[in-house]
């Protein structure tokens, strides 16, 4: 397999990130840090990089001596009629920023060198992708679950790290590993967000001046269940009314679903408790977004 590694921009540790290409160059550097004892946490992404793959990018350095990243939009996870060819691909960006952050290692594979001409292999979180995210996109979750094993099988890290905002795709890739006895910890980090609350995205860049105003009412939402819990309200039923109450104030915003479900099985709720999750999903404009936080004892 040809081989190609190029210096990238130089990290903040005052070291060049190195960007590869080809699985073998991703295992030798990986196999070099692991034979001095040195720990790797793997960050992946898609690119459009924002404060919040930022923020998991300094996470993993805290966890380990080397951070990789991959930078892959994984076309297996995309819908027919989904955003696969706009999503957007700032790949220059991307790499400056990955590099000053402190990435290590930046993997950009092509869609040939994971799934190779004749693959057929699909891997499937059975019933945790069926639901909420995975019920509006089919075939979302097998795309996401099949890439990512694929690049654990690659990176083999010690610690992969996921963000919250993504909660059901942190939750299903935590119970691939723990079911597929994958010897990686998973770790999330909190969601990050703009100063009036809207969750990162990268899909955030579909919004016009007008959207990203109303796109707001996802938090906001969220915001007003988080209250009536803390005031003592478990009512499902009630929850995703105060939800719902809240995004009458702001017309451009198309409801897909609002849920509340059990954090760890991700089944429906009549009533909070043990660990929930209030996740929440809608198009403002062309962008479907989404957002949660979970409740409740771990
Ligand atoms: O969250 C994402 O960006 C993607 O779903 C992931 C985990 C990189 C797999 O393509």
């Amino acid at each position: 397999m040809a081989v190609r590694q190029a210096a990238g921009p130089v990290t903040r540790r005052g070291t060049r990130m190195v960007r590869v290409r080809a699985i073998a160059a991703v295992r030798r550097s990986v196999g070099r840090w692991r034979a001095r004892g040195e720990r790797i946490a793997f960050v992946p992404t898609m690119g459009a990089i924002h404060a919040g793959h930022l923020s998991l990018v300094r996470r993993a350095r805290a966890t380990a001596e080397r951070v990789v990243a991959s930078l892959f939009v994984n076309p297996l996870q995309f819908g027919p009629g989904e955003d696969f060819r706009s999503y957007p691909r700032p790949r220059r960006r991307d790499r400056e920023r990955l590099a000053a952050a402190g990435v290590d290692l930046l993997w950009e594979p092509a869609v040939t060198d994971l799934y190779p001409p004749g693959h057929c292999t699909r891997v499937r979180v059975v019933g945790l992708s069926d639901v909420l995210e995975g019920a509006s996109r089919p075939g979302h979750f097998e795309g996401v679950a099949t890439v990512v094993t694929a690049l654990l099988h690659v990176v083999s890290p010690d610690v992969l790290w996921l963000g919250q905002k993504d909660a059901q795709q942190a939750r299903l890739i935590e119970r691939m590993v723990v079911d597929l006895r994958l010897a990686v910890r998973v770790r999330r980090a909190p969601t990050v967000r703009e100063a009036d609350g809207l969750a990162l995205s990268s899909r955030n860049a579909y919004l016009s001046a007008d959207e990203r105003r109303q796109a707001v009412a996802l938090s906001r939402g969220l915001k007003a269940a988080s209250r009536l819990l803390h005031a003592g309200e478990r009512s499902a039923v009630r929850l995703r009314a105060a939800i719902r109450r809240t995004w009458r104030a702001y017309p451009k915003v198309r409801e897909d679903y609002v849920a509340v479900v059990d954090a760890s099985t991700l089944a429906p709720l009549a009533r909070v408790r043990g660990r929930a999750l209030v996740a929440v999903a809608a198009r403002v404009g062309p962008a479907r977004l989404i957002d949660n936080f979970e409740w409740g004892p771990r």
